[in-house]
């Protein structure tokens, strides 16, 4: 089996300036995933190595430079799916740690798969998570930027040499958000989905509207019979029906990879096994 790997940004508008550190920050998560598959490592470790990347950089509404609040806490969200055995990792409305996709992580040998608040904090505590106080992972984002500042979340969907998959978001959520919101990316079937033999997806975008179309779940649904690519697309289209914005990016179990968006861009990172270099974009129309 070859291995394959995606990564984007987010659906967004990227203001101008900010180009080169979208395609700063996907080509290192990308990289970050290709070193893990390259050498043999799994889908999941893939995903989150990718993940972390996009966290730390205070460009993407993820980890470092998430969004705040409508009291001006951040509160993140993350998930984590394993397809070899449909293991799923999430926390909800987290403060204080610097990588919400590896709490995530940490929950995919428990019994427990979905952790909000206070308990997800004590949880990566508990198990040795980095912390990180509010001032570190608020940014020096300026008024204007967070003015501008919109639903994007990060997300990486990876297929390894055995043939497993797995997908992983993080996200700040909302800009100005109620405390304790919850959208789409820690809820299987709507912001991300993995099962190996079908497909994987992570989506970005406006999460109650992503939610309520269970995009992830309908994605994985087309994904066998149309592919990657065309499952995606038709689907993020449909969300006209509640409206908002959406981007997704998935693989099949062929490795074959798709993405597609209703949002002005999207940076995406992609790459397979024998290929040199990754290909990067910030929307469709660069493809
Ligand atoms: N898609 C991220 C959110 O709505 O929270």
């Amino acid at each position: 089996m070859s291995w394959a790997l995606i990564v984007h940004g987010g659906a967004k508008e990227i203001a101008p300036g900010e180009e080169d550190a979208n395609r700063e920050g996907v080509s290192a998560a990308i990289e970050a995933g290709r070193a893990v598959l390259a050498s043999g490592g799994s889908a999941i470790d893939a995903c989150e190595a990718a993940v972390r990347v996009l966290e730390a950089r205070p460009v993407f509404n993820a980890g470092r430079g998430s969004d705040p609040t409508e009291i001006g806490e951040i509160e993140m969200c993350s998930a984590i799916m394993d397809g070899a055995t449909l293991a799923v990792g999430g926390v909800m409305a987290i403060q204080g740690v610097c990588h919400p996709v590896s709490v995530a992580r940490m929950l995919l040998g428990e019994q427990e798969i979905l952790l909000a608040g206070e308990g997800a904090r004590r949880f990566a505590q508990e198990k040795g998570a980095e912390l990180c106080g509010r001032d570190e992972l608020l940014t020096e984002k300026t008024e204007k930027q967070l003015a501008e500042a919109d639903h994007d979340t990060v997300g990486a969907v990876a297929l390894d040499a055995a043939g497993n998959l797995a997908a992983a978001t993080s996200t700040g959520g909302l800009n100005g958000q109620k405390q304790g919101r919850i959208g789409d990316s820690p809820m299987p079937g709507c912001g991300y989905y993995a099962e190996n033999g079908a497909g994987a997806v992570a989506l970005s975008g406006h999460g109650e509207e992503i939610a309520r179309m269970m995009l992830a779940g309908r994605i994985m649904h087309r994904m066998s019979e149309h592919g990657p690519e065309r499952a995606v697309l038709s689907s993020v289209r449909e969300m006209v029906r509640v409206g908002g914005e959406a981007g997704g990016i998935a693989i099949d179990a062929a490795g074959r990879i798709g993405w597609a968006h209703i949002s002005p861009h999207f940076a995406v990172a992609a790459i397979r096994e024998g290929q040199d270099k990754p290909d990067i974009w910030l929307k469709k129309d660069e493809q």
